[in-house]
């Protein structure tokens, strides 16, 4: 299970996401489809990248009353993705209706896993926001053991807090981990980021990149640069 990088497909069109994939010849990157893109193209678009031969991530995180997120839920089992995911700050009951709505009949289903903290939330915005007084990494720790404890696969969190969660929830619970940057690549939106290599040394299951491969001059040599650093 994991060690692989997985692209953030964050285009705004299947045309725009077909011209990015074709550039990739004989390669099947592992992709993640986000809301940009689902939003725009529909469960088509998930359809057509897993007939191509990629493994899909549908990251549509989910958060609403536990009925609704089961419902949904059992609309994206049928769509044929490898993973998908809910936010952890729904609570135990609604991931519980998660995994009831995902699995299929023969008991199997795709990997689940929990948002925990988005990658682009900062300690100062928690407690000045959220009004959540307590250090993040306790939040992402917390929320990780709700997972756990709803029978999730895994969770989304930042390579920095990879480590901690193998540690006090298992080392074969999953970490897939987003905010990702190449040494001397630009941050953006995100705050806790960090390097391949260094994602690979605190022991990420999966890392997730987006613009340091989709905005590279050469993404596809970005790509592999990913893959060395992270995988090899
Ligand atoms: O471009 P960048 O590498 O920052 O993209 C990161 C991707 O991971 C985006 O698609 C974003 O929605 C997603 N993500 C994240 N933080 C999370 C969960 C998902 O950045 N906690």
């Amino acid at each position: 299970m994991g060690k692989d990088v997985i692209i953030a497909l964050d285009f705004p069109s299947a045309e725009k996401t077909y011209e990015f994939l074709d550039k990739f010849t004989g390669r099947k990157p592992f992709v993640k489809i986000g809301m940009e893109l689902f939003y725009a193209e529909g469960p088509g678009i998930v359809r057509e990248i897993k007939k191509r031969g990629h493994k899909v991530f549908l990251d549509l995180k989910l958060h609403d009353i536990p009925n609704t997120v089961k419902g949904g839920m059992q609309s994206l089992r049928d769509l044929g993705v490898d993973m998908t995911n809910v936010h952890a700050s729904g609570g135990i009951k609604m991931m519980q209706a998660a995994v009831e709505g995902l699995t299929r009949e023969d008991g199997t289903r795709p990997i689940l896993i929990a948002v925990t903290q988005l990658t682009s939330t900062s300690q100062e915005m928690m407690t000045d926001e959220l009004l959540i007084e307590r250090p993040i990494a306790d939040v992402v720790v917390k929320y990780a053991a709700n997972a756990k404890a709803a029978g999730l696969d895994g969770v989304v969190c930042s390579p920095l807090e990879a480590g901690r969660i193998h540690e006090e929830i298992g080392a074969s619970f999953m970490t897939v981990t987003p905010g990702i940057r190449f040494a001397g690549d630009a941050k953006g939106d995100q705050s806790r980021v960090t390097t391949p290599e260094k994602a690979k040394e605190i022991g990420s299951d999966y890392i997730v990149v987006g613009r340091s491969i989709t905005a590279a001059a050469d993404p596809v040599e970005a790509y592999e640069r990913a893959m060395r650093d992270f995988v090899n």
